[in-house]
């Protein structure tokens, strides 16, 4: 529908729009890395020691699963996996697991990087400062490593792969741990679509927003109510910026895009918006059209041969599988030539789901399990940072003659077809806001609309969009 008809067809309805072969143990002095001479784990000792950098969360979790399961990983791997030490910043502050008989904890991490009896490093203190030397200086060192640090992959995946590349041993990355906690779709994306072609992700990869959204939209929480909520439950990181703004997703998607697509795309260029801006009246109007908001992350291979992507909120149908994603739980959807579409569901984040992941790392690298190579090979898919959707737009405005008018030229003037307008009763004449479904349009175009709208007397605030996930949002 292109815009005259549209704006009048719209205003004319009422709105009811529808082996680990890491060199062995004692065999090398630290920080050499002679070749590969060395026998592999699996083939040198009876016993895999661990060090491990943090003990909290998630390295809590660890520690209580490999004391639950000990026998039964001794069956698995013919070998009996020891944590031997684990370094904490406060080495007096009481934890909550039993510290295995035999384990220091200690607060240096030469304590653990020095330690030639260490074959494995796990990392999972987090950060991407003191991490990153923990995780360089183990691979170095000739321990594999196992970490659950997205953070610190997404910022320096080109220096991890390099790193990893010029080892002249078989030392071994993993991180199925870092992306979407419990669920394993690190391994997939290695292994299970070699036949494949990847066409879209779409996927609910922070469990905090997704929290909140859910609370916002289901149980009628403020924005301030279900962060404090989410801070409560422990789902919110430390600082929740890194969450409500998309940035934990962003660092996410930018992995998944390195193993489905083999390109690295800097994390700055892929188009970030969190949850901030949303309010009450979006939550309205999606209902309306029949459906909800969820913070997504989407990335996408054109027919031109293109990859785009984004971190934002996104209009979903009631009908479409990511809408009844709720609470704290992810989601990804991948729609690829050969399996159409493939749904992973599960936690991610927390204790347990996260140290399962890590414990799944642990155990492959114990059995002699020698990984895909961790980032898949890299491709030459040029990245674009545009991409094309129907959008949800919404207008804060004070009342007066001509705004719908003055709308559709701006739309007009960026080539931007309207599909409908949706305007709930004013409640007063000074603050309302009205909402516009477009075709599908470039998302460079609604860039320039939303700039020239904001630009107008009668506009309050910035306007809002949102990408609608899906071309045929209305079938
Ligand atoms: N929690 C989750 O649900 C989840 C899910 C997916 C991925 N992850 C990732 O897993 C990692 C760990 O998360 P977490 O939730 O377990 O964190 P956490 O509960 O805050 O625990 C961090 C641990 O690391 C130690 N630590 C931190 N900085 C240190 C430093 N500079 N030197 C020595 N030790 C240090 C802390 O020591 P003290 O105890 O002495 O302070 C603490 O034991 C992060 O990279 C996170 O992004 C977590």
């Amino acid at each position: 529908m292109r815009l005259q008809t549209a704006l009048l067809a719209a205003l004319s309805q009422p709105w009811s729009v529808p082996a680990f072969t890491a060199t062995s143990r004692h065999a090398r002095h630290p920080l050499s890395r002679p070749g590969s001479t060395s026998l592999s784990m699996s083939e040198s000792s009876d016993t895999v020691t661990l060090g491990i950098f943090g003990g909290g969360t998630v390295g809590g979790g660890i520690v209580e699963i490999l004391a639950n399961k000990a026998s039964y990983f001794q069956q698995l791997t013919g070998k009996s996996i020891e944590v031997k030490k684990i370094c904490v910043r406060d080495a007096s502050k009481p934890r909550d697991f039993e510290v295995p008989e035999g384990c220091s904890i200690v607060t240096s991490y030469d304590d653990i990087l020095t330690d030639d009896s260490i074959d494995l490093a796990v990392e999972v203190m987090g950060g991407t400062t003191d991490a990153k030397d923990v995780v360089f200086g183990a691979l170095k060192n000739g321990k594999s490593v196992v970490t659950a640090n997205k953070a610190l992959i997404a910022k320096d995946l080109p220096e991890i792969e390099a790193l990893l590349t010029s080892l002249e041993d078989d030392t071994q990355f993993r991180y199925e741990a870092a992306v979407c906690g419990g669920i394993p779709i690190i391994r997939s994306m290695q292994s299970d679509f070699v036949g494949d072609e990847i066409k879209k992700m779409s996927g609910i990869i922070n469990g905090c927003t997704n929290f909140m959204l859910t609370a916002m939209d289901r149980d009628k929480k403020s924005y301030d109510e279900a962060l404090s909520e989410a801070s409560a439950l422990g789902y919110a990181e430390a600082d929740p910026t890194l969450d409500v703004g998309g940035f934990d997703a962003r660092s996410k998607l930018k992995i998944l895009m390195r193993l489905a697509y083999g390109i690295d795309v800097d994390e700055d260029e892929i188009s970030c918006r969190g949850i901030t801006e949303l309010t009450k009246i979006d939550f309205e109007y999606a209902k309306t059209l029949g459906g909800t908001i969820k913070l997504l992350g989407v990335a996408e291979m054109s027919s031109a041969g293109h990859v785009s992507a984004y971190v934002s909120p996104c209009y979903v149908t009631d009908t479409d599988p990511l809408s009844s994603v709720n609470g704290a739980t992810n989601a990804i959807e991948v729609g690829s030539d050969n399996l159409l579409s493939s749904i992973y569901i599960g936690q991610g984040a927390g204790r347990y789901p996260t140290a399962n992941s890590c414990i799944n790392d642990i155990v492959a690298l114990a059995k002699g399990d020698k990984t895909p190579l961790p980032f898949n090979p890299s491709s030459d898919v040029s990245f674009a940072n545009n991409y094309e959707s129907v959008f949800f737009l919404r207008l804060n405005y004070r009342d007066q003659v001509g705004i719908t008018r003055q709308v559709g030229e701006i739309c007009e003037k960026h080539g931007v077809s309207i599909h409908s307008i949706l305007q709930n009763a004013m409640a007063n004449t000074q603050e309302n806001a009205f909402a516009i479904v477009t075709e599908k349009v470039e998302y460079a175009a609604i860039l320039k609309v939303m700039a020239d709208i904001e630009a107008l007397n009668w506009c309050k605030g910035k306007p809002f969009y949102m990408p609608v996930l899906r071309d045929d949002w209305q079938s």
